[in-house]
């Protein structure tokens, strides 16, 4: 029996409730398929671990993590710790530390569910967005001088490495070659900043003869906003840079129904440290404890890791049987159903256990 280790990171808000729902849904699914075991120990870290400890998870959490081969997290953040704290305290020393430089964000639109969008429905998108995850906008890169003072000034500069453009460049193009339209859109704003942008263009340039069988385009960023809106049918798998995917896949999760289905991975590609699977969402501590958090983004986000564990056969029978209870109408509020976390879950755990 192929046998995984995986650490649960609940943490904060409805990151405990969904954490809970899919760790559920997974232990019927490993019973049912036999052919796999999960041993899954749970890690207390978040806001309630800093007010006793002054530290979002230990300082030697990394080197705990290590030992595992996935990481299952919930979400960060409590109307009592500032933001900055909870999000640099657990969430990104671990995308880091581990070098999860691609963000993998799938989208589409569920059965069952009603797309804001007139007119488009399940198959009409259908896309996956590779957020380039350790550089970028986000390199923390800057500064400021004259703190107070009427002459004060802030930088916020983007880092751009051949290295880090040229790897997520080539994740993006071998997971499009991965699926079934071998299409690929390449985001950039290269018409107004011509250093790093122009660069990312090139190097796409580049890969792109290394995969002759996948089709790409390029989009600015603003124009792609208006692209996803207008003509969903027209994009398959999308690469864009920190920021720029940052901004599209929330509109993307927006277009799908909701936040409440929306996954990611946090994927070291090269498989020298554990991947973290965790819903987009955030603790939600507006409808925390109340029992109606969606679970759908932590079970497909559960998919995302079957898959990358290897065990592509358990991921699809988890995300039919999530198919199965929304085409059926259970649905969470966010969703404009009436159902339950637990119903949902429920459901969720029957269909994985009758389906043939
Ligand atoms: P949020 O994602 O927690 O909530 C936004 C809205 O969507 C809320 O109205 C919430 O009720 C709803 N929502 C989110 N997930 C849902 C689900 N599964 N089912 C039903 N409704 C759902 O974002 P918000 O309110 O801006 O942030 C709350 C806290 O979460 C903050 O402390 C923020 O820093 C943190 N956060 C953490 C993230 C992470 O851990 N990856 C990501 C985003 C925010
Ligand atoms: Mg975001």
């Amino acid at each position: 029996m192929r046998e995984y280790n995986i650490a649960a990171i609940p943490a904060d808000g409805i990151g405990p409730e969904v954490i809970a729902a899919g760790l559920q849904a997974l232990s019927v699914l490993e019973r049912r398929m036999g052919t796999f075991r999960l041993r899954v120990q749970e890690f207390p870290w978040g806001s309630d671990y800093y007010k006793q400890h002054g530290v979002m998870m230990p300082a030697d959490g990394l080197d705990t993590l290590k030992a595992f081969d996935a990481i299952y997290f919930g979400a960060v953040g409590a109307p009592d710790v500032p933001d900055h704290v909870t999000l640099w305290g657990l969430r990104l020393p671990i995308c880091q530390g581990f070098d999860q430089y691609a963000n993998v964000r799938p989208t589409k639109i569920l059965p069952g569910v009603t797309s804001p969008l007139a007119g488009v429905g399940p198959g009409d998108l259908d896309w996956v967005i590779v957020r380039e995850n350790s550089e970028g906008e986000y390199a923390g890169h800057g500064g400021r001088a004259h703190k107070g003072l009427p002459e004060e000034v802030a930088t916020e500069v983007a880092i751009f490495t051949r290295v880090g453009v040229t790897r997520i460049m080539r994740y993006a193009f071998r997971l499009a070659q991965a699926r079934p339209r071998k299409f690929l859109t390449v985001v950039t704003k290269s018409n107004a900043q011509r250093f790093g942008m122009v660069m990312w263009d090139e190097i796409a340039a580049e890969v792109a003869k290394e995969f002759p069988d996948v089709t790409w385009d390029k989009m600015l960023v603003d124009a792609m906003t208006m692209r996803m809106v207008l003509k969903p049918q027209s994009l398959d798998t999308i690469v864009a840079t920190n920021l720029h995917a940052d901004i599209l896949s929330d509109l993307a999760a927006a277009l799908a129904g909701s936040l409440g289905v929306a996954p990611t991975g946090n994927v070291d590609p090269e498989r020298r440290y554990p991947s973290m699977f965790e819903p987009i969402h955030g603790s939600a501590f507006d409808i925390a404890g109340k029992g109606i958090a969606n679970p759908v983004a932590t079970f497909w986000t559960a998919a995302q890791m079957l898959e990358h564990l290897g065990e592509p056969d358990a991921a699809t029978r988890l995300m039919a049987a999530v198919e199965r209870v929304t085409a059926a109408g259970v649905l969470t509020p966010d969703l404009g159903g009436r159902a339950t976390t637990r119903e949902v879950t429920e459901a969720v755990c029957d269909a994985i256990h009758s389906a043939n």
